[in-house]
């Protein structure tokens, strides 16, 4: 550790603390102000920091921070981006500490976003104050921090199409990803797409007497589960007429490199309570959360769930859907695809409507780029030698796509998480090892990135 962030390092985490007690959650509009307020913070950490410039930019919902410190037209730029929202806490009963009080144990600490994304985009951040106070910035910096990443970031891309010149940089660096286990660092070369959607079924037109009705008329909420599990066949392949029209098949020899990227099974299963695993056949796990796509039901409601019984056959059954997608598939042709089937495989009794939400495409970065060679030498000279493994990352930042299309700019995804991490999940947690070692290897970024570039 470098003697700026050793000597720092308790007012760094204290500050990280700070920001994780606003409970920026932007699904929910009745934490519109705490959005804000949390906007702000980022905006004065990049003002102590040493940025030259630091704003807030509305938008038609929550707001984006950009700040830059621009040293010399001469050196390349990077664009960080990360976000400052976070996913809701609910159930907050599962937590066993307040999502927005955060604590630390066992090294780790806890709250809402200590991971996704605070603890990852302050690294940046406090990597910056760092390079400003020792004087060892080695290329422009711009920094935008969105506040609207876990609701699918609607209005962003606007933003990045009205603000072209603004934004111009050479690369895009991002800490919204994991890595393998603290000893084995790794680089995210790709993310998943997505198709996110909800459904409604509708049998009679009212909720009916399950004694007076039933056997005689839909239900809803039993048609639904039928629908549902068709989608998929015994082997677990997704049903839906075109769904792997355009997958993109690796190679045996891709397959091969994938798999020899450490796994252990039996930790996996020990990690999430669980016997077995399930999946498509054919595909070991790193495959299956790497390189196919996947449909899964994010919920399910209807008829009565309160207290105690109630005799009903409901009118109405609900579903939320997603479908995770991989090179070359497109989140539209994948909405049409399901909405024509889904409607085609409804029973005569019911009615059926599907409402598309977010989208967004898949993405792969190549490995032998020479930002991607800046990024393995950081992470190799901050891991002591150690060479970090490329690997495919089974979540989705859909506006790294959208990056590539409007600022013709590939994205480093060099995050810092751990599967374990629980993000989106009660008792989310973030590593202080994996903070700090964040702030020690962004640096490193930069260095060998202008190197590199000269
Ligand atoms: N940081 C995650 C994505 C992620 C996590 C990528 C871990 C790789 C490893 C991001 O904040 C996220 O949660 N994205 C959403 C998509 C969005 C449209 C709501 C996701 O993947 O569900
Ligand atoms: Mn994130
Ligand atoms: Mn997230």
């Amino acid at each position: 550790m470098n003697t700026f962030l050793e000597a720092n390092k308790d007012r760094f985490l204290n500050e990280l603390l700070d920001l994780l007690r606003i409970p920026s959650v932007s699904a929910d509009a009745k934490f519109k102000d705490d959005v804000r307020h949390c906007a702000e913070a980022v905006r004065d950490a990049l003002l102590k920091a040493g940025a030259d410039l630091a704003e807030i930019h509305e938008t038609a919902g929550h707001p984006i921070v950009y700040g830059e410190k621009l040293i010399d037209p001469a050196l390349p730029t990077v664009l960080v981006y990360g976000h400052y929202d976070v996913q809701p806490a609910d159930p907050y009963e599962l937590w066993h500490s307040p999502p927005f009080e955060p604590v630390i144990k066992n090294d780790r600490i806890y709250a809402r976003g200590a991971c996704d994304d605070k603890g990852q985009f302050f690294m940046h951040i406090k990597a910056l104050e760092t390079m400003v106070a020792t004087n060892t910035l080695t290329c422009n910096v711009k920094i935008m921090i969105e506040g609207e990443e876990e609701v699918g970031s609607p209005n962003l891309g606007l933003f990045v199409r009205d603000n072209k010149e603004k934004l111009k940089a050479d690369v895009i660096l991002i800490s919204d990803t994991s890595i393998i286990a603290n000893d084995t660092p790794s680089i995210e070369s790709g993310l998943r797409g997505l198709t996110y959607l909800e459904v409604e079924v509708t049998g009679a037109n009212r909720d009916l007497h399950s004694g007076v009705y039933g056997g005689a008329v839909a239900n809803p909420i039993n048609v639904l589960c039928e629908m549902i599990a068709s989608l998929k066949d015994q082997n677990n392949h997704i049903t839906i007429p075109g769904f792997y029209d355009k997958v993109l098949e690796l190679s045996a020899a891709e397959r091969k490199a994938m798999n020899e990227a450490p796994f252990d099974l039996e930790e996996y299963k020990r990690d999430l309570d669980i016997d077995d695993i399930e999946g498509e056949a054919g595909y070991t796990t790193v495959e299956r959360t790497g390189i196919r796509p996947t449909l899964d039901v994010n919920g399910i409601w209807g008829g009565y769930t309160g207290e105690g019984a109630k005799t009903v056959l409901p009118s109405k059954a609900y579903a939320k859907i997603s479908m995770r997608l991989v090179p070359n598939q497109h989140h539209e042709d994948i909405l049409a695809l399901f909405t024509q089937h889904f409607l085609a495989i409804a029973p005569p009794s019911v009615k059926v409507v599907v409402k598309p939400h977010h989208g967004g495409l898949p993405y792969v970065t190549p490995t032998d780029s020479l930002e991607y060679r800046a990024a393995e030498l950081a992470m190799e000279e901050a891991w002591g030698g150690k060479k970090p493994v490329p690997t495919r990352g089974g979540g989705s930042i859909p506006i790294v796509a959208l990056f590539e299309q409007e600022l013709g700019l590939k994205s480093i995804l060099m995050g810092f998480g751990l599967d374990i991490d629980a993000l989106h999940s009660p008792n989310e947690s973030y590593g202080l090892f994996n903070f700090y070692k964040g702030i020690e290897t962004l640096p490193l970024f930069f260095k060998h990135y202008a190197a590199l570039k000269q």
